[in-house]
């Protein structure tokens, strides 16, 4: 089953509510809600207090996304602003177990993300640790990017990984993902698709995700 997760970053701000509950009645599975610290990545965005306004109409799975450098003190928060899943950088922790087991003890799933230019190696020894794996497939930081097409690439090695070492996270792919890019992310074994500027202003996102899961 493909999931797709709508990215808040493309939503108009000033109308919120009326953008979150469009994709929840279109059929959104989850939404994705992108954390930036303007150092991490250069751009900002929002933090625990708008996800816990969001929390109170909210009634699909939130998948947060913290491209934060360090941002353990940011766990707890995040988790009692309502987070299901919190994803961290490889590149922004210097001791990823510590954020899943801390994750894990706040009664969250967790996940690992990298960026387009970071070694698949480097989460490796994370594998059996994590729900979730989010390959970035545009340079973190800001929505309506072109598609980079080596994540494929990448995909298909963590779908065979996932197979050989009998493990269970999900595939979650994240940075231009379109009509045109899905076919390619989900034949190459992506179970959850992030899209934003492919969603929000858009006629009927219904149908978009719709065709996007065929
Ligand atoms: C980029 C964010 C993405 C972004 C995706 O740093 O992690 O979630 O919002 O936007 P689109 O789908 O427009 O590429
Ligand atoms: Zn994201």
């Amino acid at each position: 089953m493909i999931r797709i997760a709508p990215s808040l970053l493309s939503a108009d701000f000033a109308f919120l509510k009326n953008e979150i509950d469009l994709m929840q009645d279109s059929g959104a599975d989850w939404l994705h809600y992108d954390v930036m610290d303007g150092q991490f990545v250069p751009n900002l965005s929002f933090g625990p207090k708008i996800l816990s306004d969001i929390k109170r109409y909210a009634y699909i799975p939130i998948d947060v996304h913290l491209m934060v450098n360090e941002p353990y003190h940011l766990l707890r928060p995040f988790a009692e602003a309502g987070a299901d899943y919190i994803t961290i950088h490889v590149e922004a922790c210097e001791d990823p177990g510590r954020y899943f087991q801390e994750i894990k003890n706040l009664g969250l799933k967790c996940g690992i993300s990298l960026r387009p230019g970071t070694s698949l190696t480097s989460i490796e020894p994370w594998l059996d640790q994590v729900d979730l794996i989010l390959v970035m497939s545009v340079e973190p930081g800001y929505g309506g990017q072109a598609f980079m097409p080596e994540a494929l690439e990448r995909i298909r090695t963590l779908y065979q990984m996932r197979e050989d070492q009998k493990l269970s996270y999900f595939i979650e792919v994240d940075g231009g993902i379109n009509l045109s890019t899905a076919p390619l992310v989900t034949q190459a074994g992506a179970d959850i698709l992030v899209a934003g500027s492919a969603l929000f202003g858009k006629e009927n996102p219904g149908q978009i995700m719709e065709d996007m899961r065929r």
